[in-house]
């Protein structure tokens, strides 16, 4: 049985602050965001938007754009880390919302959890409903799942120039149109670690940036070390010699708390797949220098990052393997396009991973690149931590789904909110009802009560 993503959908607040002003108000070179990190924009939610009406707002249209309605639908999955309630799940916000255009109970059919780490749990829902069509569960129906988040951290922090604000939601089912997902192969890692995490009751979170940097990078190797194990036993990928599995990956997507980190991502895993190849050499001698290894090479991640010349050395390396054309050659035709969704729009925690596919798929198209039958890798990361890595082939039937992707006119027109009035939204300075812009035909937040018997119900409508 083939089980993959049918269709896909954004929703991308309108509001955004400049990369430019942020670095500038904040004493910082411009350049550092825009070339050091690759962020360009950074969507924001107005003070009438939330992750539940994102999701909702994701989940229309890819009903619309498909022609669905609530009985082609058998569950309703949105992974967030940016959740509203301690037992409410989003989902049954979304359901809610979405039954004010269908009709009451149109969904009560309809099964589903919010499902929670970090940023990877969007692919963990994937996953698990992938498996339910699998196992012939769904009575020949889709599932929808939602990845609906908003990056937020402190005034002043580091994490503060990695924001972002959207939603995606995905249409999973047995005869898909886009991408069909390779059985078998998908493989996770898991630790308990403290990189970035968000206490209850906090609403930004507690972030070691370089510590979570390099985890990232060693949870997406553990998994992917994993994925080549079953792909080469299932017989998915056949190596010859002097080859690795990533040449057999036609593009890549990982998962982009900033656009550059895919960058950093690829530069890390080539090196670890590439170093044991005859090609190696050639890239060494080009380079001028041999790897670095650290003082001690099985240590932790702390003995790592303490070893400074070590990460002198090490970045040094990456920096001039990254300017080889053996590296730009894999850069160009396998990542470059997932990644500039990212600079125009920031993290988006869970949706990220998938708005990068989106990206690569929209310009990887314009371009004129055939992607039928191309198989894509996903790299997936959330803190915590976790990574999964997951493959998948582009259908023939794809052009039917991506002809019509337009990154600029699917967000509508974008409005850059001042230093000022972005500190206002942040710190919550204005109530759901003091919004900067008028939506239309989509669901917007309009109160949250606030009386001890109904603390914390929220209240959306359907804006004509
Ligand atoms: P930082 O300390 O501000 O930045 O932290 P930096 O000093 O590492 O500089 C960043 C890059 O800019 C470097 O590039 C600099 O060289 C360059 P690199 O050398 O590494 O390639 N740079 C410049 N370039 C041009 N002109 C200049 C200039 N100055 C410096 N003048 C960090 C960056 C990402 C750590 C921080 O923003 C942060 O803590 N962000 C939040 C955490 C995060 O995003 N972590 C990423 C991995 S964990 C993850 O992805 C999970 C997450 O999404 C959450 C979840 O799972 O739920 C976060």
């Amino acid at each position: 049985m083939t089980v993959g993503i049918d269709d896909i959908s954004i929703y991308i607040p309108r509001l955004f602050v400049d990369a430019r002003d942020f670095a500038v108000a904040r004493g910082m070179d411009p350049d550092k965001l825009q070339r050091g990190l690759g962020i360009s924009k950074m969507a924001m939610v107005d003070t009438n938007q939330d992750p539940a009406c994102m999701a909702a707002n994701a989940c229309l249209r890819i009903m619309q754009k498909s022609h669905l309605s609530p009985k082609d639908i058998g569950r309703l999955y949105v992974a967030t880390e940016s959740s509203l309630d301690e037992s409410k799940a989003m989902n049954s916000y979304v359901i809610g919302m979405l039954e004010q255009i269908y009709g009451d109970d149109s969904f009560e059919h309809c099964g589903g959890i919010e499902c929670k780490f970090a940023c990877v749990s969007g692919s963990y829902a994937l996953y698990d409903n992938s498996n339910w069509i699998r196992a012939g569960e769904s009575g020949g129906k889709s599932a929808i799942v939602v990845v609906s988040d908003i990056a937020k951290y402190d005034l002043g922090s580091s994490g503060e120039y990695t924001q972002g604000a959207g939603a995606v939601a995905m249409l999973v089912n047995d005869n898909p149109r886009l991408l069909e997902f390779d059985p078998k192969v998908t493989s996770t890692s898991i630790k308990n670690e403290y990189d970035f995490y968000r206490p209850f009751g906090k609403e930004t979170p507690i972030v070691h940036g370089q510590y979570s940097n390099l985890l990232y990078l060693l949870q997406v190797k553990k998994a992917l070390m994993l994925y080549k194990e079953k792909a080469l036993s299932t017989g998915l990928i056949k190596l010859k010699a002097g080859e690795t599995i990533l040449d057999y990956i036609d593009f890549l997507s990982m998962h982009l708390p900033y656009s550059n980190m895919g960058k950093k991502a690829l530069a890390y895993l080539l090196r670890h797949e590439w170093r044991k190849l005859p090609r190696w050499k050639k890239i060494i001698e080009k380079i001028g220098m041999e790897e670095p290894i650290p003082k001690d090479p099985r240590g932790t991640i702390e003995s790592v990052l303490a070893d400074s010349e070590f990460m002198t050395k090490d970045h040094e390396f990456t920096k001039k393997f990254s300017k080889t054309e053996e590296f730009q050659e894999v850069y160009d035709t396998k990542l470059a396009s997932s990644l500039i969704a990212s600079q125009m729009i920031g993290n988006l925690y869970t949706a990220s991973l998938y708005l990068g596919f989106r990206s690569c798929l929209e310009f990887e198209f314009q371009k004129g690149t055939d992607l039928a039958g191309k198989r894509f890798g996903f790299g997936s990361y959330g803190s915590g931590s976790s990574a999964m890595v997951f493959s998948g082939a582009i259908k023939p039937t794809y052009k039917e789904i991506v002809k019509d992707m337009n990154l600029e006119s699917e967000i509508g027109n974008r409005v850059k909110l001042s230093l000022e009035e972005y500190e206002e939204i942040h710190e919550n300075k204005r109530g759901p009802k003091e919004n900067f812009l008028d939506s239309k035909e989509e669901f917007v937040l309009i109160d949250v009560e606030n009386i001890a018997e109904s603390k914390g119900e929220r209240r959306y409508v359907f804006t004509g």
